[in-house]
Order: structure tokens, then sequence, then C-alpha cells
């Protein structure tokens, strides 16, 4: 399956955790932004993608006009596709019921509302600017409009944020219903304010936080199918589960990451660099590798351990990581459901560690078999 990714990167103020390419006071830039769009997609190779994803960044800072010009540009760049599931991100303060509708119109299947917490102290306190109350407003609107699913997104971890707040935020999410909820742990990322702050990440209470919520949202019949994602049965994200399989996808826009014949790529962060090139006729691509040999095969477990039920391994990942993946199995962090490996209850709530032992740098004499 191939994907496509469309990064939309404006945002009204940057919040304080978030190292996205994501950009406030920028939207002067957003006629030439959509240009270059269709311009990149026309430099990418042929391609008739089955999932849209536009991401962000907010993209529900652009105008409805906008939302419209965007979808008319991807229909001429990509005149074959026919969308098996379109996603779109937005915030509560800046989803209306105007953007709403062309989203409807323009088949849309999925709504990605950023919630974070419904606590509104500590909304406040991370730099974001809308309320829960918003955020329900916008759920009400997007059922009014027939878009089919919505999905929330909300963070543990934060700080200041207690068990009961986390509980609460997740009452209050799941009596309004969402088809699917992505729950991030709190990373400390270099360049946010958070790290010049100090900020820690509290592992005791994340981990406390993490399993409260896995069980708050398995009782509300959200299945946990990803070490950040559930959803009802019939909802997980198709185009997110491809980049688990290490299916194709194409990225375009500021930062957006493609993966195509074997290459990786990942497109320049930077507003200005990515539509100079583009406008220069360039692909903006800033870096490009291809993993190979103990690489790939490691890209492949570390990406297929992230679903919860796992993934069938190739027989060259298998004999290729014997070693460290017996180890994990003595460890109680993974283990073979038929042909399937898994991580356990336990691998789930350290996956990282798991994960460090599928990318380099590996051992000496593992690394012999590259
Ligand atoms: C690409 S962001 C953009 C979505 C949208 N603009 C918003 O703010 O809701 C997607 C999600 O990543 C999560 N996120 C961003 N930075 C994070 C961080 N440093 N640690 C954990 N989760 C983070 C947030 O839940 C956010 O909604
Ligand atoms: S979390 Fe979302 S709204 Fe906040 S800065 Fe990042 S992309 Fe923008």
């Amino acid at each position: 399956m191939t994907g496509l990714y469309v990064h939309v990167p404006f945002c009204a103020v940057k919040c304080f955790y978030c190292d996205f390419a994501a950009f406030s006071g920028q939207k002067k830039q957003v006629a030439r932004y959509l240009a270059a769009l269709e311009a990149e997609a026309a430099l990418a190779p042929p391609l008739s993608p089955e999932t849209l994803y536009v991401g962000g960044g907010t993209p529900s800072e652009l105008t409805a006009a906008q939302t419209a010009e965007l979808f008319a540009r991807l229909r001429r760049a990509f005149p074959a596709a026919r969308w098996t599931e379109s996603t779109f991100e937005g915030n509560p303060d800046s989803l209306d019921a105007e953007t709403l509708g062309v989203l409807a119109g323009e088949g849309v299947t999925r709504l990605s509302i950023g919630l974070q917490t419904a606590d509104d102290a500590l909304l406040k306190s991370v730099g974001r600017r809308h309320t829960a109350a918003d955020f329900a407003r916008v759920v009400g609107l997007a059922r009014a409009a027939g878009i089919p699913a919505v999905s929330v997104d909300l963070m543990f971890g934060l700080p200041g944020q207690s068990l009961d707040s986390l509980r609460a935020t997740l009452d209050f999410v799941l009596a309004l219903a969402p088809e699917h909820v992505s729950l991030y742990g709190l990373q400390v990322e270099d360049r946010t304010l958070f790290a010049k702050r100090g900020v820690a990440e509290d592992e005791g209470l994340g981990r406390e936080m993490y399993e409260a919520a896995i069980a708050a949202l398995a009782r509300a019949g959200l299945e946990h199918y990803e070490i950040s994602n559930y959803a009802r049965p019939g909802f997980r994200s198709a185009h997110n589960v491809n980049y688990w399989r290490r299916g194709e996808y194409l990225g375009l826009g500021c930062s957006a990451a493609s993966f195509l014949g074997g290459l990786r790529t990942a497109n320049e962060e930077r507003l200005s660099a990515y539509l100079s090139a583009v406008e220069a006729g360039r692909r903006p691509t800033a870096e490009s590798e291809e993993p190979i040999g103990r690489e790939a095969l490691g890209e492949e477990a570390f990406l297929g351990l992230r679903l919860i039920e796992g993934f069938v391994p190739s027989r060259a990942l298998r004999e290729a990581f014997a070693g460290p993946w017996a180890a994990l199995k003595a460890r109680g962090l993974v283990f073979e459901d038929g042909p399937r490996w898994r991580l356990t209850r336990g691998g789930v709530f350290v996956a990282n560690d798991v994960f460090r032992e599928f990318v380099p740098p590996f051992t000496a004499e593992e690394a012999v078999t590259r």
C-alpha cells in the first residue's frame, strides 16, 4: 500500500513541548505554500496513493477557502487517487462549521483533533489557547457535518498533571464517544521551551498514567492496537498502520518524510529553504538514506513490534537477530504468538529499551554480520 502525507506547518502559537516543524506568525506564506505543495508533487515519482493524511502543524489554521484549494491541488496532482481513508488534523480553536463542511464535502473520513488534556489550567500552562469546552463543541460540529470518525490526541506526563487529572480527561473524552484516541507520553525534546526550563520526564508516574489509560480506554471499547493508539473495531488508522508495516509513503511539505523504493528521505524543515527549493524546481530533500542489511531488518522489527498484535518476521530477520531476540525473551519483554513476534504486557511499558536492540550501533559481534 502507498500513503500520502501532507504537512501543513502553520500554528497560531507554538506549544511549549512541541518540536514539530510548526511555525507561528507565518500565515502570509500560505498561498505560496499551497502552490509549492502541488509543485513538489509534480517533482515526485508518479504514484496512486490509497490513504491521505493532512497533518501538521495545524492544518485547521487554513481558512475554509484555503482548505478547499489544498484539496483541489491534491486532486490535480493525484488524479487517479481514490482515498480509502483520509485524515485531517486540527485544533479546537481553529475548526469551524465552514471548514468542517469543506472537509465533509471532500470525503474526509477522519478528523484528528488535538486536545492533550481537558484540564483548562493545564492547557494554558503548556501554551495552548483552547479549552475543553471548545473541543466538545468541535466534536459536535464534526458529527453534524457528517465526518465519519473523530480521533483525539491526548498527552500524559505533562508537568503538574496528576493521575486524577488524566482520569478526568479520559472520562470527559470518552463521554463524547470518539472512534479513535492517540495518547502520547511527554517527550522533552531539545529546542523546546520545556527543555530550556529543565522539565524532566517522570517515568514512575508516567507508567502509572499509561496503565490507567489503557484500562479506561479498554473499558470504553477502544482497543489498544499500537503503543500510543486505541480504536473502536474498524477504526484503526490505515495510514499509520502502513508506516508500522514498513509500507511505502510519499510526504509533501516542509519536514515531511518519505519511504519509497527502499529509500528514506526527509524534506527541508525550514519554511524558507523548502519554498525556495521547490520554487527553483528542485526536490526539497534535506536528508536521505537507504537502510540495508541489518539496519533494514532492525527497522522491520522495531516498527512491527509497535503494533500490539505484533508482526510476522521475515526469515532473514529471525536469523540476523536470533541472539538479541532470545535475550529479550529471557527478560520477559517479548514473546512468540504462533508465527508473530510481539511485546509482552511488560514490554509495552519499556518499548524503547526493546527497540534499542534493533537500531545501530549494534554490538561489535553482531555488526560483523551487517
Ligand atoms: C503533529 S502534532 C500536531 C497536532 C495538532 N497541531 C495539535 O496540536 O493538536 C500531533 C500530536 O503529537 C503530540 N505531541 C507533540 N509534541 C509532543 C511531545 N513533545 N511529547 C509527546 N507528544 C507530543 C500531541 O499530542 C499532538 O497533538
Ligand atoms: S502541538 Fe500542534 S498546535 Fe502546538 S505547536 Fe505543535 S503542531 Fe502546533
